[in-house]
């Protein structure tokens, strides 16, 4: 069945260039009305410009979709209460949240001040949880919503340069694997998107060759962030790391680790004589919340209590 966007409206932050821009004009052209909100800063977060926004809303009017510009930053309550004002205004209601704005501010952690640690935070983690927080009670009265937000392996496994990327983006896993268990009863699924694209956050870096970017075009991440958004995508909480044309599931899992009899005194000669079974990930599994985590720590320990009659 064809996955269509007709009568929703749609919120992407950041969507004046790059990935944010393919997901707003590709949602539009499958029918959504769309506020395409981008500041318009340098790739380091500083200053602002209504271009960007204006031209990506202009774009999707020019191929006969719908959309309205908005120029507020997500890194503040206010102006992300605006950023989803301007869907209630325009188009009535919300029922797609895309968190995609993003900065970078890269030095090592010696040399990186902490105004780049806080202002990297605020635009990916808190302008993720500030356009949540707006967009949240409209969806739960509907009962209706998907929301996308934007990690990055950066954060997921680690990056050279990047500790205030890397906690932000991370920060925003453990934001969205609470807040999936609130949504769940009102149909709010919440994903996250990891993604890897020609744009100008490989600038810095070079690590984009010319011959490879049309390999790694936002529209192939796009594909997916779609499918999150749309009434037909069931799950909630996942992440799913999207790039040249590759789809896969990324997990935080445990290992099946060792249990020692917990009557007894554990020394760290212990830990270090079974570490190789603590660490082996072999018979790893994946959670859902820490009540499924918390049964497969403590469920044997509760079966052995009652088996014995212990209090
Ligand atoms: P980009 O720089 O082309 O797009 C980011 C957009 O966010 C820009 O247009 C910028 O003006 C806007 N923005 C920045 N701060 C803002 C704020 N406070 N309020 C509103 N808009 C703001 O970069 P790209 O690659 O499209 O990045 C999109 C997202 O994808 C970011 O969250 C980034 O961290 C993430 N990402 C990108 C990867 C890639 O390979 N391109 C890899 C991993 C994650």
């Amino acid at each position: 069945m064809a996955i269509s966007f007709k009568d929703k409206v749609a919120v992407v932050t950041g969507a004046g260039a790059g990935l944010g821009r393919s997901h707003a004009i590709y949602l539009a052209s499958r029918g959504a009305k769309v506020v395409v909100n981008d500041l318009g800063g340098s790739l380091d977060g500083v200053g602002g410009s209504n271009l960007p926004a204006k031209q990506v809303a202009e774009e999707i009017l020019a191929i006969g979709g719908q959309a309205v510009p908005n120029f507020d930053s997500v890194a503040t309550p206010e102006t992300a209460q605006n950023i989803i004002r301007t869907a209630l205004d325009n188009f009535g209601t919300v029922d797609i949240l895309i968190c995609n704005a993003g900065i970078i501010r890269d030095k090592t952690f010696w040399k990186m001040g902490l105004d780049d640690f806080d202002l990297v935070l605020k635009v990916h983690l808190m302008g993720t949880v500030y356009c949540t927080r707006a967009a949240l009670p409209v969806m739960r009265d509907k009962k209706y919503g998907r929301i996308v937000m934007t990690t990055s392996a950066s954060g997921l496994f680690g990056n050279f340069g990047q500790t205030n990327y890397a906690a932000a983006k991370m920060g925003i896993i453990g934001f969205m694997n609470s807040l999936k268990i609130e949504g769940q009863k009102y149909n709010i699924l919440i994903n996250a998107i990891a993604p890897l694209a020609a744009t100008r956050f490989g600038e810095p870096s070079g690590i984009f060759h010319e011959e490879v970017k049309p390999y790694i075009r936002p529209e192939l991440v796009t594909a997916m962030v779609a499918y999150l958004c749309s009434s037909q995508c069931q799950i909630t909480g996942d992440i799913l790391s999207a790039g040249g044309g590759r789809f896969s599931r990324v997990q935080i899992v445990e290992g099946e680790g060792i249990r020692f009899d917990a009557k007894h005194e554990v020394t760290p000669e212990m830990i270090h004589e079974y570490l190789p079974r603590i660490l082996d990930m072999k018979k790893s599994v994946g959670f859902f919340s820490i009540t499924d985590a918390i049964n497969k720590s403590l469920g044997p320990l509760m079966e052995d209590r009652g088996k014995s009659g212990a209090e």
